[in-house]
């Protein structure tokens, strides 16, 4: 019999049980459920009376999660909310929650979204170019069709699709893939991971092509960043989820890249900062207070064991900030 695929095998868990260290009857937020990794297992940290809340955007995740937590017989209350980490101030609003004790958002990308989605993520697979997190999203008012990796290809201009992929991707061919991309759709749309993949193979130097899985990477990575708003959502998550922890409560964020992590450290500092006058005032005219305290002073990075074991922890971070 073949043996059921993994739906995501959970990066740095142990790590994130003992930097949020969740206790029986706490509230906790997961904005990434996934396969209800971190989620099910801090929600039996804190059993009995505990309250767990598991967003995604993906109907697909909240199944699996909902089906997982059935089998582990968890006695906490569930709130599985399908729905944008982003809004994360309306879902605790709208489940009138009084206290959130801990927040987790794990930034990556799921092994169902690249292996059994169909929905485009990886270049390795021949499927439709779509990349949307939440695939029952709408068009945009007065577009046909849904803002997918396919819309942005058939639609953005030369400018814009090179701004993408060197911001989000730092494709140091872009402006070369672009081309190809613009020559292509003139004869023909593109749909298809293949079509994309053989686009940016041809548009290489001839020297690079046996390296053009490197640059296919990168380009997909730039429109997936592009499609769903990643760096958009975390700007405006960050302060939104700081702003209903309870004090003493703890946000964690896992990234995987380096636009995300310095996102998140920025917004790490910020809080952790407390006078901000300029070094040479002899005494602190500004009264400033730190409102948080960093728990992970290095960047928490998965063992080499769990790197061996599943290379997708590899390039993930894990920072940590407990509200003052
Ligand atoms: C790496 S997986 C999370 C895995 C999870 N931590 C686990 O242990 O199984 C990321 C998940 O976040 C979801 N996602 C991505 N962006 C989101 C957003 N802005 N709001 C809610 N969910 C999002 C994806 O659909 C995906 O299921």
């Amino acid at each position: 019999m073949q043996e059921k695929k993994s739906f995501h095998v959970p990066v740095l868990l142990k790590e994130v049980l003992e930097y949020l260290d969740p206790k029986p009857g706490q509230t906790v937020i997961d904005g990434t459920l996934g396969g209800g990794g971190h989620a099910l297992a801090l929600a039996k940290a804190i059993e009995p009376k505990g309250i767990l809340v598991g967003i995604d955007l993906d109907p697909a995740a909240l199944t699996e999660a909902s089906a997982k937590a059935k089998d582990a017989d968890i006695k906490t209350e569930l709130h599985f909310v399908k729905g944008n980490y982003r809004d994360i101030k309306k879902i605790v609003n709208d489940l009138a929650l009084s206290e959130v004790n801990a927040i987790i958002i794990d930034i990556g990308i799921s092994s169902y979204d690249l292996e059994g989605s169909n929905r485009g993520f990886s270049f390795q697979k021949h499927e439709p170019l779509d990349m949307r997190f939440d695939p029952e999203a709408r068009p945009a008012h007065k577009e046909k069709e849904p803002f997918t990796a396919r819309f942005i290809l058939n639609h953005y201009s030369e400018k814009d699709l090179k701004k993408t992929f060197e911001e989000y991707g730092e494709e140091k061919f872009s402006s070369r893939i672009v081309r190809g991309i613009i020559e292509h759709r003139q004869q023909q749309s593109i749909e298809t991971t293949e079509d994309l993949f053989n686009i940016i193979k041809h548009s290489l130097p001839a020297a690079f092509r046996f390296k053009a899985g490197d640059s296919a990477r990168r380009v997909f990575q730039a429109l997936r960043i592009e499609v769903n708003k990643e760096l958009e959502n975390l700007e405006k998550f960050l302060p939104d989820a700081f702003e209903v922890l309870a004090k003493g409560g703890k946000l964690a964020v896992i990234s995987f890249h380096s636009l995300e992590d310095r996102i998140v450290k920025h917004f790490f500092l910020e809080k952790a900062k407390g006078c901000i006058c300029p070094p040479d005032f002899p005494q602190c005219v500004c009264g400033k207070e730190p409102l948080a305290k960093i728990l992970t002073k290095k960047l928490v990075s998965a063992s080499e064991e769990e790197q061996k074991e599943n290379s997708r922890s590899i390039p993930a971070k894990l920072r940590v900030i407990q509200k003052i």
